[in-house]
């Protein structure tokens, strides 16, 4: 992938964190996360998708992140052998002496990313992509159980899944179908029991006067949550209450529960029921309504009162 570093300088000293796409160097969005802004830029041939992730101080901490992050993708590829894009580093110190980081990866199809294709797929197909999905996650947890020094967790949700060969014009999924797997820019690894990423960097996106309390109370559970199939299954079906689906979420648990009984007997995993799944979708949204208004608080602290810069870009209001 070639990757132009003065681009992304440029890029650097005119971005807007409040309106990205309306900087010198024309960009598009192709989604974010909590910490990360995934764009493309435009008027460049090159099919790459750049994730921003701006939380390093310093470069030792950099290092130890690119160390964690290339044997991620390592493991999931080679080891484990999920479909992964092609993935690269970039980083530079801007004029200012900042650290700007980008993940890097070949760029997909959005019409082929998870989230996307179920408003495209029959309930039949949707129910595949689940057990193709729960599938490639038996591979991951399948890898750790058999190694007794490496703990490997995972983001399940749809939205980190793409349909390899998807065609918008016949949108379907069958049991063949190929999915690839595409969110490895938090590496999610323990050696020994050892974090492999710096684990307070998680909480970098937080208020500063937050975090300590953040750290305290919910670090462990947040890291953790990645590492445990059943959790991250939840985490999975609970999403389609996001995606206006919430219809379907009861077939789903089925469908899932009779995974885990068939194919994953060994696992020995407690069946999810309705109740559970609500719960946590209740939980796990009032938490983020709640982390978005204070985030953007802190925004508002830091560039109005304190005429500062803010970090990260904060998406609009989303309908839940
Ligand atoms: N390689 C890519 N090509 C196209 N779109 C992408 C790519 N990587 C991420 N995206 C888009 O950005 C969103 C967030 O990216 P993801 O890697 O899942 O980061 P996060 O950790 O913030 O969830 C994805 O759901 C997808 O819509
Ligand atoms: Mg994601």
């Amino acid at each position: 992938m070639k990757i132009d570093i003065e681009v992304l300088k440029k890029l650097e000293k005119s971005i807007d964190t409040s309106d990205p796409e309306k900087g010198e160097v024309p960009i598009k969005i192709l989604g974010y996360g909590e910490i990360s802004l995934v764009f493309e830029l435009l008027n460049n041939p090159e099919q790459i998708a750049y994730k921003r992730i701006p939380i390093f101080d310093n470069e030792t901490q950099v290092e130890r992140h690119i160390w964690a992050y290339n044997e991620y993708n390592r493991l999931l590829k080679e080891d484990v052998g999920l479909n992964l894009p092609e993935y690269d580093v970039a980083w530079f110190k801007d004029e200012e002496g900042k650290i700007q980081f980008y993940c890097v990866q070949e760029k997909l199809p959005s019409e082929s990313v998870g989230h996307k294709v179920i408003h495209q797929l029959s309930d039949q197909d949707i129910k595949s992509l689940i057990l193709l999905v729960m599938r490639e996650m038996k591979k991951v947890w399948d890898y750790s159980k058999n190694h007794n020094n490496i703990d490997l967790g995972l983001d399940g949700q749809i939205s980190n899944f793409a349909i390899i060969g998807f065609d918008p014009n016949n949108p379907k999924v069958d049991l063949d179908t190929k999915l690839m797997y595409f969110d490895t820019s938090t590496p999610m690894f323990r050696v020994n029991g050892n974090e492999a990423m710096e684990a307070v960097l998680f909480l970098k996106s937080a208020p500063s006067f937050l975090r300590w309390l953040l750290k305290a109370l919910f670090l462990e559970e947040t890291v953790g949550r990645y590492y445990d199939w059943r959790k991250v299954t939840i985490d999975l079906v609970a999403n389609f209450f996001k995606e206006q689906k919430p219809e379907l979420i009861p077939e789903l648990i089925n469908l899932v529960n009779k995974f885990f009984e068939e194919e994953a007997i060994d696992f020995d995993i407690e069946p999810l029921t309705l109740e559970e799944v609500k719960k946590y979708y209740k939980s796990d949204s009032s938490m983020w309504v709640i982390f978005q208004s204070v985030r953007r608080f802190d925004r508002f602290l830091k560039t109005k009162v304190f005429k500062k810069k803010y970090d990260f870009y904060l998406p609009g209001k989303i309908e839940r």
